[in-house]
């Protein structure tokens, strides 16, 4: 059975109709120590030349494949995402400017892709295969586009990322009496990602980020939870989830106060993997 974790177009309307839950949790990354860019650093393992065809699954707001191109990659540049609505933006802002080359900006199915065989040099997944409904599927129709000397990155979260956070999600869910959203990255992590990317593709390399996320104040844990309220089921009343949130609140000041901060564990990376 799907869940709707990984039902489109559930997640469509419910999480990514539009970039803002999605950046209440990026912003974390804010509070990270040390300071780390996945995508940076991603990108740097792939030394790229600058010709490469490169297609971005789950592109979210764009920003991988704008920021390619502002650093003068001059291969084709194609971004998909289910929701349209996360790179509305990044497309208008590619017309607006008159980028060139531009960048395509698709609105699909990571699983079921329009592109000839040995299409693409490179294919990006950040944070997005955990959604996909079949992810074995999925990974056989990307080996497909890939070229046969082609990459393939893939970052998630290792299962152990914000331990914390999660464990107030699941106490959220309690006290609102709904049932609260599983850990997304579950589904595919570092620990069981390696195995099923083994199904399809060669694993070349990888990179763990282990760090702690420092708070001196509880609201962006409470922005990130916020980012979850609408996949709570039922979605907890106004009333309810105020007065979870204002336990959530209690626990992290309290930490803060014993202290003088607050602390979670951050544990996320990628696999580079080639056919
Ligand atoms: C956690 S966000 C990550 C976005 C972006 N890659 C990033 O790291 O900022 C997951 C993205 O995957 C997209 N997505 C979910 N299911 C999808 C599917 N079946 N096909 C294509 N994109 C999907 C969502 O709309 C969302 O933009």
């Amino acid at each position: 059975m799907v869940s709707n974790y990984s039902n489109p177009e559930y997640l469509s309307k419910n999480q990514y109709e539009d970039p803002t839950n999605l950046n209440l949790r990026r912003a974390l990354f804010d509070f990270s120590v040390p300071k780390v860019s996945i995508t940076d650093k991603g990108l740097n393992y792939l030394k790229l030349k600058g010709k490469e065809n490169i297609l971005e699954l789950g592109c979210g707001e764009g920003k991988v494949l704008l920021a390619l191109r502002r650093n003068n990659h001059k291969g084709r540049l194609v971004g998909i995402d289910v929701s349209k609505g996360m790179f509305a933006n990044a497309k208008k802002f590619v017309r607006e400017h008159g980028i060139k080359p531009k960048i395509e900006f698709m609105e699909g199915m990571a699983d079921s892709l329009e592109f000839p065989d040995s299409s693409f040099d490179i294919l990006l997944s950040f944070y997005m295969l955990y959604h996909m409904p079949g992810i074995q599927k999925t990974l056989v129709e990307w080996k497909r586009v890939l070229k046969p000397n082609g990459r393939i990155l893939v970052a998630t979260n290792s299962s152990e990322n914000r331990e914390k956070f999660h464990r107030f999600k699941k106490l959220i869910g309690k006290l609102t009496r709904s049932q609260s959203p599983p850990n997304f990255s579950s589904r595919f992590s570092l620990e069981n990602g390696q195995k099923k990317l083994e199904k399809s593709f060669k694993i070349i390399d990888s990179f763990t980020y282990e760090g702690r996320v420092i708070l001196h104040e509880p609201q962006p844990y409470l922005n990130a939870m916020e980012s979850y309220r609408q996949v709570f089921n039922p979605v907890p009343s106004t009333k309810a989830w105020e007065k979870a949130i204002t336990v959530i609140k209690g626990m992290i000041e309290k930490e803060i106060k014993i202290k003088g901060y607050f602390v979670d564990k951050a544990k996320t990376g990628f696999f580079i993997c080639s056919k």
